[in-house]
């Protein structure tokens, strides 16, 4: 499948282990959302375009890369979405993170936004999509729907756990949105929850059940 990357790694492979497991706790659980979102990030952003600086080592003047143009920005969509931010910021310190609020109805499953702030320059920068479910795929399309108002940039999603019926959501509207995930799930059962998946992410991270 075009711009669809299922992450592989084996540390990433582990740490999902842990993850989905019901006994896990709170504090055990933020550490593994950040360590594992520092993990994606690492392929997420291998396409980054480089340009030649000119460095100075102790021995001699030498021709460096080093990444072209405005840095990436970060939107977690709220709330779980906050609990990757920390896990980018790791390997792009100088990333801007706007915020976009919603959350899932859950008679409806349908997306109702409840706040937005994107950085003022977000046309000028790559933006990834940060949410740790992708599930009905209804949150993730309306946060890539407002986004793409302010920028023709490209835009990623960075997802922990995706389902099939998410990422077809995505691909029939955006097909040049890349979806990066650390696993694909079954599927959706009928209140919406990806299976296996790992519950609700965002009372997980935020210990709110
Ligand atoms: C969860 C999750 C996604 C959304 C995924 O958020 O973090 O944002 O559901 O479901 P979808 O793909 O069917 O839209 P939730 O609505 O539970 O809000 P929260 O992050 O505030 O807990
Ligand atoms: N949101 C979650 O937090 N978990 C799911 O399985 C589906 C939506």
């Amino acid at each position: 499948m075009d711009n669809f990357t299922v992450l592989s790694h084996p540390l990433i492979k582990h740490k999902l282990s842990i993850l989905r497991d019901k006994n896990t706790d709170v504090k055990k659980f933020r550490e593994l959302v950040g360590e594992i979102s520092t993990l994606m990030c690492y392929d997420a952003t291998r396409d980054l375009p480089l340009s030649d600086v000119e460095v100075e080592t102790p021995l001699t003047k030498t021709v460096c890369k080093h990444i072209a143009g405005k840095k990436t920005a970060i939107v977690p969509i709220l709330r779980a979405g906050l609990g990757m931010v920390d896990g980018i910021i790791q390997l792009i310190p100088s990333v801007k993170v706007g915020h976009i609020g919603l959350y899932r109805d859950p008679e409806t499953l349908m997306p109702v936004e409840y706040y937005c702030k994107l950085p003022s320059d977000i046309e000028e920068r790559e933006v990834i999509i940060l949410d740790p479910m992708l599930a009905t795929g209804g949150s993730a399309l309306a946060a890539i729907e407002y986004i793409k108002r302010y920028t023709d940039r490209a835009i990623k999603l960075m997802s922990i756990i995706a389902a099939p019926e998410g990422v077809k959501k995505i691909h029939d509207v955006y097909p040049d949105v890349h979806i990066f995930c650390a696993e694909l799930d079954e599927g959706l059962d009928e209140n919406g929850y990806i299976v296996p998946g790992l519950g609700d992410a965002g009372d997980r991270i935020f210990g709110t059940k």
